[in-house]
């Protein structure tokens, strides 16, 4: 079997174990002689793994009875559009942190349907920085929720802790660390994250509404479609949901809760984003993008000083068997997305090679 080091940003790379488990159930699971996507959703095999997958969520991120979750299509950009028509009035206000591309994405759909504020705004430096952790903003005492984008996938930078908003419900995009370290749940009303990155394939996000926020700021001034109404989707199958990924979701927790969970996680990535941060600072050869304070540990984008030579880098690193390195166009460079599923030997291995690079062509 051929495996490459596999720093893809999304679709990205799957726990082996889950990979394996599912190739052993794929022509017949549980002996009903089909397979999970050949049979109803509401039959008597997927009904307990839509719990399961439920439970091991709340688990995970630590959910009391006061949240309800579910799971939707259309990835995280159709929730930039859904959150404010389901929780944004038309005089009502939302406060936005703009920290890179999908927050800009977020805001154009939030200023749909309602009044936007940016309390932070890092667009005037390419987005290189996240406000510092402890930073409070002061918002507007009718601000219905603040929306922030965890982890900029993009430009590789992070909240290192929630934005203090002084009460303010948080509604967070936690698509690229979603379930990569343990949260203050109890500052947010809603986290979504399409699974992509950290917790199965593309086809299905994952949205957490507490009941509270969804109570207090349901929107009676529009209607709403069935469909893009969130209560249909929390706790319940409105339709046909994305049987696969949802299997497979569940299969991903399943390795999460074994290898101990969000607090394991963290450890994990704090350990391989050190190793890879420290071999980017060793000297003027490689350097990181974003702010330092400001880095992110799931994606590292950073540039050779010669940057005429990023492309054969590139190159030579997919030939070593290192996928997936090239850095997103608005950046350039390289960018190495190390989310849960990367283990250490990966990171290690582009380590030796940037070492190894450095000495052959410095
Ligand atoms: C932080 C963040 N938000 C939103 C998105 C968009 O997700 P999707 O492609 O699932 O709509 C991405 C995708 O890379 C992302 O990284």
């Amino acid at each position: 079997m051929h495996r490459v080091h596999n720093f893809s940003a999304g679709p990205s790379q799957l726990p082996l174990p889950v990979l394996k488990e599912v190739q052993e159930e794929l022509l017949d699971i549980q002996g009903m002689g089909a397979s999970i996507m050949e049979i109803s959703h509401r039959g008597k095999i997927f009904g307990p793994i839509y719990d399961q997958v439920r439970e091991r969520l709340r688990e995970a991120l630590g959910l009391d009875d006061s949240w309800r979750v579910g799971f939707v299509t259309g990835g995280a950009t159709m929730q930039f559009g859904l959150i404010p028509m389901n929780f944004l009035s038309q005089d009502g206000r939302a406060a936005y942190f703009h920290t890179g591309t999908w927050s800009k994405k977020a805001i154009a759909d939030a200023k749909l349907f309602g009044k936007v504020d940016l309390p932070f705004d890092s667009s005037e430096s390419d987005f290189d920085h996240v406000p510092p952790p402890g930073a409070t903003f002061t918002l507007d005492s009718s601000t219905r929720y603040a929306h922030f984008t965890s982890n900029n996938t993009i430009v590789g930078t992070q909240f290192a802790s929630e934005p203090d908003t002084g009460g303010v419900p948080l509604v967070c995009d936690a698509s690229s660390d979603f379930l990569s370290r343990p949260i203050d749940v109890d500052r947010y009303g809603m986290i979504y994250a399409g699974a992509q990155k950290n917790v199965g394939p593309a086809g299905v996000t994952i949205v957490c509404i507490r009941d509270s926020f969804l109570a207090s700021n349901k929107v009676s001034d529009r209607a709403i479609p069935a469909l893009m109404n969130y209560e249909q989707h929390l706790d319940q199958m409105p339709n046909t949901p994305p049987v696969f990924p949802i299997y497979m979701v569940n299969l991903v927790l399943g390795w999460l809760l074994e290898q101990g969970g969000v607090t394991a996680m963290q450890e994990k990535s704090g350990a391989k984003a050190a190793l890879l941060y420290d071999e980017i600072d060793k000297d003027d050869y490689y350097r990181g993008t974003a702010q330092k304070e400001s880095r992110s540990v799931m994606n590292v984008p950073f540039r050779l000083t010669d940057e005429a030579a990023e492309a054969h880098f590139i190159e030579k690193a997919e030939a070593a068997g290192l996928h997936g390195l090239k850095g997103h166009r608005f950046v350039g460079g390289m960018r190495a997305s190390i989310y849960n599923a990367c283990p250490m030997e990966s990171v290690q291995a582009l380590v030796d090679f940037m070492d190894e690079y450095r000495r052959t062509h410095g």
